[in-house]
Order: C-alpha cells, then structure tokens, then sequence
C-alpha cells in the first residue's frame, strides 16, 4: 500500500487533490458533491465585497486543448455568502475560502469574515487576468506583501496566496508573499488568451480576452511550480492542466504537495479526484514510491 495523504503547511490533507475555485460556480452545494467524491478539499469561488453581475456571454468556450474563460469575479458578494460555506464545510473536507478585492485594505475584512463563517484556510486571488484592478496587484511584490501582510494580521488560519502566470517574475513574487507571512503558494491562475472567429471576424469571448486552462497550460503551471520551488521555502500547491494521475505527478515533481483541479472536471467528471488518486497510487507502486512526500520536488536533484 502507498501513502498519497499530505499536508500543505498546518492544513492536512487525505489525498493530495483539491477543487481549484471557481470552476463550478459559488454554490455550497456544488461544493460538497466535489467533496463527497473524494477531493482532499475543495475551494470556494473568489468572494468579494459586493455582489458582482457576470461577463457579457458567452463567457467560457471550449478550445482544442483548453477552456476559454471569461466569467470575471461574478460572485454573491460576502455578506451573502455564509450559507453556501455551511452547507460545503458538510463535506468533512478543508474548505478554503477564496477572497479577491480591487484594494489592498479590503482583503483583510474580507479574509476575516470568511473565517468567521469557518473555512480551514485562504487562497487570496490576486491574479484574476479579465478583471479591471487586479492585475496590478498580481504584478507588484509590494503590493502582493501588503495584501499578504494585511490578511495575515487579520485571521490565524493558513493563508495561501494565488499568483498570477502572467507576470514577469514570478519566484520574485512568490518570495514577496513569503516574506510577508504567507503560508503556502498556489500557481497557476489562468493564462491570460483570446481567440477569434475568423467567420464573424469577431473575438469568441464576449469580454474579448479572457483566462485559458485546461491542458493547454499544465506545462506553464509546471514550470512556474519548479521556479517557485527553488525560490521559497513555504509549501506549494499545483494548478493548470491537471486531468490525469501523471498531470498531479508532473507538478508534485516539480515541487508541489498537493494540486487543484478544475477544467479536469469538464473533461473527465467529478470521478476526475478518484481516478488522480488511483493514477497517483499506481504510478508509485509501479516506481517504488511508498509516500507521496518523497516525490515532491524530485525533479530538481
Ligand atoms: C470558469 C472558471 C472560473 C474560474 N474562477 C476563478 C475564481 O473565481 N478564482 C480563482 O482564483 N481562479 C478562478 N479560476 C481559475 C482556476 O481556479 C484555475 O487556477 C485555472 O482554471 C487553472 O486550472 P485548470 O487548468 O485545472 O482549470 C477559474 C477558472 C475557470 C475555468
């Protein structure tokens, strides 16, 4: 028998799969199906303060190799909120609460209600690429280490803190979090894409650019984990790409310790976390890895 639970900093984790957020709307109920067939946590949509109406349609399109996204921050906002991370915190699994703000000074306030309603940790977005405001702060070390710092003064769970691949260093900015008290790194968000309809002579998008994930991105995901990895000493959670048991492999290589799943979802189910698990379990017994753990970051020695 192999050993694929783990941990991510104080967060301990039965297997190393998580729903990535946003993927499935902001619905507590969504929440705990994915919790119920076997992810090791599962994180809520982006939250912010106010109550958010989506992207002109269509807001996410199917591409050869990935999904095209451009559903924005669309969100109940956080004082509607509570319910939806009740019903999820049902699922017996972490429940990481995922918070955006357009200003540095809001993300406190809001990390520490999403602690109040009881989620285990948080994942701060900074990285969203088609909403107006964010992508500053995904760019700016000193603006990543005072939202990082700001967050860490206001709650006592983990804080983990998402970045953006569309930036041009992005150890720098992972070292700007650490510095800064973060708790753990989660890479990637989506690669900032667009596509056109060469019939209509139009963007596909109608946001025009938009977010892409799915394979397409897995080895941008991977190569960002490996550079943070060198970079940091906090743990490390892969996202992109992630479908398959070797996927989680690639990135746990690279230096992850767990990884995010959300496009995989569309592609294979919400089997898609029982079935990286079981990949995961036989790829190590057939290599002759008894724990996860003595696979992260492999790649680099
Ligand atoms: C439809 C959709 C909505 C998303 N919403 C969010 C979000 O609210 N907050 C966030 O941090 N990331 C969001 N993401 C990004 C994912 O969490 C993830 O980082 C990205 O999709 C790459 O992983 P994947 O290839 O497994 O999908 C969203 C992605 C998609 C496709």
């Amino acid at each position: 028998m192999v050993e694929i639970s783990t941990t991510v900093g104080r967060l301990k984790l039965q297997n190393p799969t998580m729903l990535a957020s946003g993927i499935l709307g902001d619905s507590g109920d969504s929440l705990l199906r994915v919790a119920r067939s076997g992810a090791g946590a599962v994180v809520t949509k982006s939250i912010g303060r106010e109550p958010r109406e989506g992207n002109p349609s269509p807001s996410l399109v199917e591409l050869e190799h990935g999904l095209l996204n451009g559903i924005g921050l669309a969100n109940p906002g956080i004082d509607n909120y509570r319910a939806e991370v009740e019903v999820a915190l049902q699922g017996d699994v972490p429940v990481i609460g995922s918070v955006f703000a357009e200003d540095v000074e809001f993300y406190g306030p809001l990390a520490r209600t999403m602690e109040v309603y009881g989620v285990q940790a948080l994942e701060l977005n900074l990285s969203c690429p088609h909403a107006e405001g964010l992508e500053e702060i995904a760019g700016d070390a000193d603006l990543i280490s005072q939202v990082t710092a700001e967050v860490k003064s206001a709650v006592k769970v983990p804080v983990f803190v998402k970045l953006s691949p569309n930036v041009r260093d992005i150890a720098l900015l992972a070292q700007a979090a650490e510095e800064a008290g973060g708790d753990g790194i989660i890479a990637i968000n989506t690669v900032k894409a667009m596509s056109i309809l060469p019939e209509v002579a139009k963007p596909v998008l109608g946001q025009t650019m938009g977010g892409l994930s799915g394979p397409a991105i897995k080895p941008v995901g991977v190569r960002c984990v490996y550079q943070i990895y060198e970079a940091v000493d906090i743990p490390l959670v892969g996202v992109g790409g992630v479908a398959n048991g070797l996927d989680a492999v690639e990135y746990i290589m690279a230096g992850a310790r767990a990884v995010q799943i959300g496009s995989g979802i569309h592609y294979r189910g919400l089997e898609v976390f029982e079935a990286v698990c079981r990949e995961i379990e036989a790829f190590m017994e057939e290599h002759g890895y008894r724990r996860l753990e003595e696979m992260v970051g492999i790649a680099h020695e």
